[in-house]
């Protein structure tokens, strides 16, 4: 099969490897990929992921058959539908199923609707009656979520009137955000561990994948200011057996039925971001693709073939599938460029990798996220978060202790990365 994946980052470079390992695939691209994708045979075409129009064209033209949308931002603008009009198959939900992260107010409302444990919420379209509710408040901190898609950035935990006011202006009267702050959520603050979980649909069947743990902030111990991610290990250790059925029973399976039922199945990946809290686990958000960094602890530990695994849940046969993990655990450790989430420099050399982006006489994974090939042999920086250590294990320590001394071996000025990804478990 001739395989196009969308997007560019790291995660984008564990789905590359785990769709290499299939031997349904005989040819891998990536739209637009990065240098360490083209550096592990992956034919990188300069065609943005948010260019619906472009990618279609091209997936057509080159008769793929098969298109693996990772990003948000072309699920959430129907890539998917667009593809599959055309006769092209692709992995991922349809634009109204991706509305399930692309509009918060949507997702709290078939929450309520189907009676999913998440924070208790208002919405609001009006920045003068969003400024009224919260004017009316006296418990802080409260969250406010933009409605749409904000890289990330679109929640602000407000400590206070004056943050909370801030917040609203600038999503719904600056419009920072764009058309995303058009509406805001204002939800209680809720705490406790929390836990990703990705899960493969097929519409009406659902198989969770290992759970894990990402680290948000930039700095250890929590501290700083929100990233991407900074590293995550898998299984979460918080996530127990029992903890998982009761999640399967209140969360997932109703979340996949209630959509079913509402006339939008969810085919694809479908990210539930939990919270344990003291009363229970509550969705803190749901995301409509793969995990970012998550993927790159998870995939590894898939056993199965996750191209059999697209095809059945594009195919509404998941039911079939007999979906096995390897023993043992997984981290990933993202290393930065200094300043990010700021701003950053670019175009630093990386020392420490070979011609193929990896670390030699390692059995550590380098999965590339914003790095360049120069050259065709040195590597250079080219975004915030570089490149993700992927390192597998018996227990969390055997994998932890892979990952930190493969970032011992790889450099960059101003290179950062958390010292205390999974001490938590
Ligand atoms: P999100 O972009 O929705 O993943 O939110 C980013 C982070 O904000 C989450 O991972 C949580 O740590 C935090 N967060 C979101 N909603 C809440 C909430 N209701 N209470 C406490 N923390 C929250
Ligand atoms: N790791 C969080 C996300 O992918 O949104």
């Amino acid at each position: 099969m001739k395989i196009l994946i969308v997007g560019s980052g790291s995660r984008e470079h564990a789905l590359a490897r785990a769709i290499m390992a299939s031997p349904l695939c005989s040819a891998l691209y990536c739209a637009p990929g990065n240098g360490g994708l083209a550096a592990d045979g992956v034919t990188c075409v300069p065609i943005k992921a948010s260019d619906v129009g472009a990618l279609s064209d091209f997936a057509t033209a080159a008769a793929f058959d098969l298109v693996v949308v990772a990003p948000d931002d072309p699920l959430v603008m129907g890539l998917v539908d667009a593809l599959e009009a055309r006769g092209i198959p692709a992995f991922g939900p349809t634009k109204k199923a991706a509305a399930i992260e692309g509009s918060k107010v949507f997702a709290k409302g078939l929450m309520g609707r189907l009676g999913i444990p998440t924070a208790q919420y208002k919405s609001f379209w009006e920045p003068s009656a969003a400024l009224h509710h919260i004017r009316s408040l006296n418990e802080w901190p409260i969250v406010i979520k933009a409605d749409g898609l904000a890289l990330g950035k679109g929640v602000v935990i407000a400590q206070n009137m004056d943050e909370a006011e801030s917040a609203i202006r600038l999503m719904m009267e600056d419009k920072v955000f764009g058309k995303s702050g058009d509406g805001v959520v204002v939800e209680e603050f809720l705490s406790g561990p929390e836990v990703s979980v990705l899960a493969f649909c097929d519409g009406t069947h659902l198989v969770p994948m290992i759970s894990a743990m990402d680290h948000k902030r930039a700095y250890d111990g929590n501290q700083g200011p929100n990233t991407g991610g900074m590293g995550v290990v898998a299984p979460n250790p918080h996530y127990t057996p029992e903890m998982a059925e009761r999640c399967m029973r209140e969360i997932f399976l109703p979340t996949l039925r209630g959509m079913a039922a509402e006339g939008i199945p969810f085919k694809g990946c479908l990210y539930f971001g939990l919270m344990l809290t003291a009363h229970g686990p509550v969705v803190i958000e749901y995301n409509c693709r793969f995990g970012d960094p998550e993927t790159q602890a998870v995939l590894p530990l898939l056993e199965s073939d996750l191209v059999e695994i697209m095809l059945a849940c594009r195919e509404g046969r998941l039911v079939e599938m007999d979906i096995r993990w390897k023993d043992g655990c997984a981290a990933c450790l993202v290393l930065s460029s200094g300043g990010y989430p700021g701003p950053y420099p670019i175009g630093l050399p990386i020392r420490g990798l070979d011609k193929t982006g990896q670390l030699p006489g390692s059995d550590l994974t380098v999965y590339h996220a914003g790095s360049k090939r120069e050259y065709e042999t040195d590597f250079v920086t080219a975004g915030g978060r570089v490149l993700g250590l992927s390192g597998t294990g018996g227990d969390l320590h055997d994998a932890l202790e892979k990952v930190y001394t493969g970032a011992g071996q790889i450099s960059f000025d101003g290179m950062h990365y958390r010292r205390d990804i999974g001490k938590d478990g």
